[in-house]
């Protein structure tokens, strides 16, 4: 087995169970046209993270890293009509970039993209007490996760899901001996799930179209 397997085998569920979209199609193609990294979750996560929003009766959710708007599409499809979305991204490009995505696919009136480093925007939020997110995606810089958690948590409410993508990264977590600051910071993300008690987690490996990676997903207790 292969990643060449793998991708036909994410395309073959694609094909089958999502089915061309053109609102995603053209998302993905204005970022490609912006000079975006094609590092948006695959088609079946995005439709993974949208099923997990939608089963959590999510009506207002928070995303941690925008880059061209592609997850925020799927996941703000998961709101009811009233449902709101805030999703935060550091480099004004992209956030633009997302902005006139959401827009094309009729969700701008529901999704505010933050410009800023997202500690900050997390911070500002906590401060003006803004009510509690039902489903939180984190999928910014991964050093930055554990600090990232922490306040996700005080933007939470007992049963609010917290998904964070790429925790596996080829396998590379598992090696403490790794000076890599993105693997330092998904340790201490996973670390903290642990030491929390108010914390439900597990995490799941993935393979298929963006390699070998994985998510983790937690949920808060009373
Ligand atoms: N969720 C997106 C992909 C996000 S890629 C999708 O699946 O479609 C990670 C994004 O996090 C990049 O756009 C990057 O600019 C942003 N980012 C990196 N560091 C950040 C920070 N400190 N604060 C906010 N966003 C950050
Ligand atoms: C990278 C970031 C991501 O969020 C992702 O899903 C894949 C790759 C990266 O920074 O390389
Ligand atoms: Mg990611």
């Amino acid at each position: 087995m292969n990643e060449v397997t793998w991708q036909a085998v994410d395309d073959w569920f694609s094909d089958r169970l999502i089915g061309p979209d053109k609102a995603l199609d053209d998302a993905l193609a204005a970022s490609a046209k912006a000079g975006l990294r094609a590092i948006n979750v695959a088609p079946n996560q995005g439709k993974f993270l949208h099923l997990l929003a939608r089963m959590s009766g999510a009506r207002r959710i928070l995303e941690i890293g925008t880059l061209g708007g592609y997850s925020a599409i799927w996941l703000a499809r998961a709101l009811p009509a009233d449902g709101r979305m805030i999703s935060l991204e550091y480099a004004p490009e992209n956030a633009s970039t997302a902005r006139a995505n959401l827009a094309r696919a009729g969700l701008d009136a529901q999704v505010e993209v933050i410009t800023g480093a997202a500690i900050d925007s997390l911070d500002a939020m906590i401060a003006q007490g803004v009510a509690p997110f039902d489903f939180v995606f984190i999928d910014a810089d991964k050093n930055n996760y554990p600090h990232y958690l922490e306040r996700v948590l005080k933007l939470s409410r007992a049963g609010t899901v917290i998904v964070a993508d790429n925790v596996v990264r080829h396998g590379r977590v598992i090696d403490a001996t790794l000076g890599d600051e993105d693997v330092i910071g998904v340790r201490g993300y996973v670390e903290r799930l642990q030491a929390n008690e108010r914390l439900d987690s597990t995490a799941l490996q993935t393979v298929g179209s963006k390699g070998w990676d994985g998510f983790s997903i937690t949920i808060v207790g009373a």
